[in-house]
């Protein structure tokens, strides 16, 4: 038996194996068919924010391209698409008249998955906020969470009935604190304040949408994709350092919407900054959910660091001689493990999928093929650590690649690639790299075709 069908037997027979992407980042047509300018839109025009000004224009066409892609999709034999829906494209201001040539385009989309038998998981927000929510205030405005509710209602009813599940937020760490605080995502902000009430009114908008998505689709499972930091202390003098970034990166988020409440060291160093009247919304923030999803990609080392800000710690870049991908973030499998297996120990969680692991690796095509032996190998690494979690009592259901295609990587513009599949940008060419042939042997053992 060949290593593949090793790997591939250690997953239960009922776990999916699919790919994701996400709208701002593969869509293009940005100003096709109504659809609205989003804070990305804004960030990536504005010039300075995004490497070499790219933006997501155009990106991989994949508006236009996309029964071409989930043709792709299906020949690799993967079982799950997961994308998000643009807001802007579905609500051009975030808000009153809902745009039907958006919404009839997520039709074609999700009927293409499942004429494909592909199960079609799809997201609400993948940080593509309509431009005009955040000109009256963005995140920082309790009526934006209204907004996102009333949205989550629309694509609930419209789609309830054919989506296999539907998650909120995707990453609400990176979009209130990469993009509120450290500013290096859109809107690009940097303000502890404007911050914490994105936290806040992030978490307000999942429990509301959830409420929304409950009544117009009461079978249909809701969730909410965080990418949860696995953190290692440098030293044990940094244990405590650790517990405090823990607190801020990982609590702000996991214990409201599994808890009920923040964490108490959150609370006495920060609760000035929150909204007034927090605690009136932990009830609603609380929501029961079907599922989450964890994002993992990389370990987060952190020593103490005294003075500054809460929660008083550092992150160490990866030390000489450490495996790293093209981005600069270190390979460590075994913190995908252990990050499932101490977040199962902290809270009571509902099953999981792991909604985006990956690679960015920069191989180019030579002679046609794209030989990234990184990639591969990094995802072995990974599969194996996830196998490693089941086999340790955490209930996984599923894995999605970061990312089907090479796209748009935020701030990074189209310097980074991630995908099982490479984009030639100037032409539109995919060609499935040797990962994606790897990826698609190995799910096609998991689960021979009928
Ligand atoms: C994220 C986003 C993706 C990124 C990927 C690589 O998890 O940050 O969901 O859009 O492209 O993670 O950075």
């Amino acid at each position: 038996m060949n290593q593949v069908t090793q790997l591939a037997e250690r997953f239960p027979r009922n776990f999916l194996f699919g790919a994701a992407t996400a709208a701002y980042q593969i869509e293009g047509a940005a100003t096709v068919d109504g659809r609205g300018p989003s804070i990305w839109d804004t960030f990536a025009h504005a010039g300075g924010n995004v490497v070499n000004d790219d933006s997501g224009d155009v990106a991989c066409d994949h508006y236009n391209r996309w029964e071409s892609d989930l043709d792709l999709i299906a020949s690799m034999g993967l079982k799950a698409y997961r994308f998000s829906i643009a807001w802007p494209r579905v609500f051009p201001t975030g808000a009153g008249a809902a745009n039907e040539a958006g919404l009839s385009f997520y039709d074609r989309l999700i009927d293409g998955c499942l004429q494909r038998n592909l199960k079609p998981y799809a997201t609400l927000y993948h940080w593509d906020l309509p431009q005009a929510l955040q000109d009256a205030g963005g995140w920082t405005n309790r009526a934006t969470a209204m907004a996102f509710a009333d949205y989550a209602q629309i694509i609930a009813e419209r789609f309830g009935d054919r989506l296999e599940t539907l998650v909120t937020f995707n990453e609400p760490w990176c979009s209130a604190y990469l993009g509120h605080l450290y500013g290096i995502h859109a809107p690009g902000l940097k303000d502890r304040g404007v911050a914490f009430a994105t936290v806040h009114h992030q978490h307000l908008a999942h429990g509301l949408a959830v409420q929304a998505i409950k009544a117009a689709a009461p079978e249909l499972p809701a969730g909410i994709v965080l990418n949860a930091q696995s953190i290692y202390p440098v030293t044990p003098a940094d244990e405590d350092a650790a517990e405090r970034h823990h607190a801020f990166h990982n609590g702000a988020f996991f214990d409201p919407l599994f808890n009920g409440q923040y964490p108490q060291a959150l609370v006495d160093a920060c609760a000035n900054l929150l909204p007034k009247d927090w605690q009136s919304d932990l009830a609603t923030i609380h929501q029961p959910l079907d599922f989450w999803g964890l994002n993992y990609y990389t370990p987060t080392r952190v020593s103490d660091k005294q003075g500054g800000t809460f929660p008083h710690s550092d992150t160490l870049e990866p030390q000489p001689g450490t495996v790293i991908t093209d981005i600069g973030w270190e390979v460590f499998p075994q913190g995908l493990s252990d990050l499932l297996v101490e977040l199962h120990r902290r809270y009571q969680l509902p099953p999981c999928y792991i909604t985006e692991n990956g690679a960015c690796i920069n191989d180019e095509p030579a002679d046609g093929v794209v030989d990234d032996q990184r990639r591969i190998s990094y995802v072995d690494g990974h599969l194996a650590a996830v196998a490693d979690a089941i086999d340790a009592g955490v209930d996984v259901r599923g894995y999605f690649l970061w990312s089907l295609l090479d796209n748009f990587e935020w701030a990074e513009g189209y310097t980074m690639r991630f995908g099982a599949v490479h984009v030639d940008y100037d032409t539109q060419v995919r060609t499935i790299k040797q990962s994606g042939h790897w990826y698609s042997e190995l799910v096609r053992a998991h689960a021979p075709a009928k």
